[in-house]
């Protein structure tokens, strides 16, 4: 469903990523570890767009997306769930996911009614807003929800372009233990059928929701495999120093 083939990249003298190769099948969610650094980030624009590799390329649904812009391949259903500054502050949780649904059905219009209005919206709307938990939130306005509301709209707005492959760059990042668990359960609720891939340094979320974790140091895949082989590796545990024992 997703695949990257020898992606190359470097900042000037700087090798970001080096030769990452990796395969999501259909319905796989991947979650890709690595230190503060490791060129996560990084290897994550490239897959969206954002950035172009030296070399090497991004696959999806079987056709080589490399030359596509970050627009056309959320078309063909890549889709990112960003942080912050893509929400739109005054307007209301459905609306933002209105909007983001809209965009998907061809209904996008200037008068938020307009495609609030539509039955189609209204469908994925109220779909989203259930899978990820928002259905109690649905008439606040973005400016009043909590900053972990927030993480879990910025994953519906993505879900309501009806993705193949949903991205998520550490979507728990600065939220606190309670809500993490509970973003990791509402992950573990959505489609089967959806490929996730997630960047995470949380190992608690990789063990979680992970059917197989990458793990990248100095831009380089230096592990590919099932959780429980992660779990024992002598060479994740020297990469993570003490933190290991706190996952
Ligand atoms: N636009 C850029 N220009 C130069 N160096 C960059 C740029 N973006 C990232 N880097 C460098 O690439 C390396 C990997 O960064 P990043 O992909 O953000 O790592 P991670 O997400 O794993 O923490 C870091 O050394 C970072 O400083
Ligand atoms: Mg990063």
């Amino acid at each position: 469903m997703l695949e990257t083939r020898n992606l190359d990249k470097s900042f000037g003298a700087v090798h970001v990523t080096r030769d990452v190769s990796l395969k999501l099948e259909r319905g796989e969610r991947r979650v890709i570890l690595g230190p503060n650094g490791a060129g996560k980030t990084t290897l994550f624009n490239q897959l969206v767009g954002e950035l172009t590799p030296d070399s090497g390329s991004v696959h999806l649904a079987g056709e080589d997306v490399t030359a596509l812009s970050v627009a056309r391949r959320a078309r063909q259903g890549l889709s990112r769930s960003y942080q912050k500054n893509t929400l739109f502050d005054g307007l209301t949780v459905e609306e933002n996911l209105g909007l983001a649904a809209s965009i998907h059905t061809g209904h996008a219009s200037r008068l938020w009614s307009d495609c609030l209005s539509k039955p189609e919206v209204r469908e994925i709307v109220q779909e989203v807003a259930e899978q990820v938990n928002l259905m109690p939130y649905l008439h606040a306005t973005v400016s009043e929800i909590s900053y972990g509301v927030r993480r879990q709209l910025e994953v519906g707005v993505a879900l309501a372009t009806r993705p193949l492959v949903l991205l998520m760059d550490e979507p728990t990042s600065g939220v606190g233990p309670e809500m993490s668990k509970g973003f990791h359960d509402l992950l573990n609720n959505l489609p089967r059928d959806l490929t996730m891939l997630i960047i995470e340094h949380d190992m608690d979320l990789a063990f979680d929701v992970a059917d197989t974790i990458t793990v990248l140091n100095y831009g380089e895949v230096v592990f590919d495999g099932l959780p429980e082989e992660a779990r024992g590796s002598s060479l994740l545990k020297e990469i993570y120093l003490g933190s290991w024992e706190n996952a």
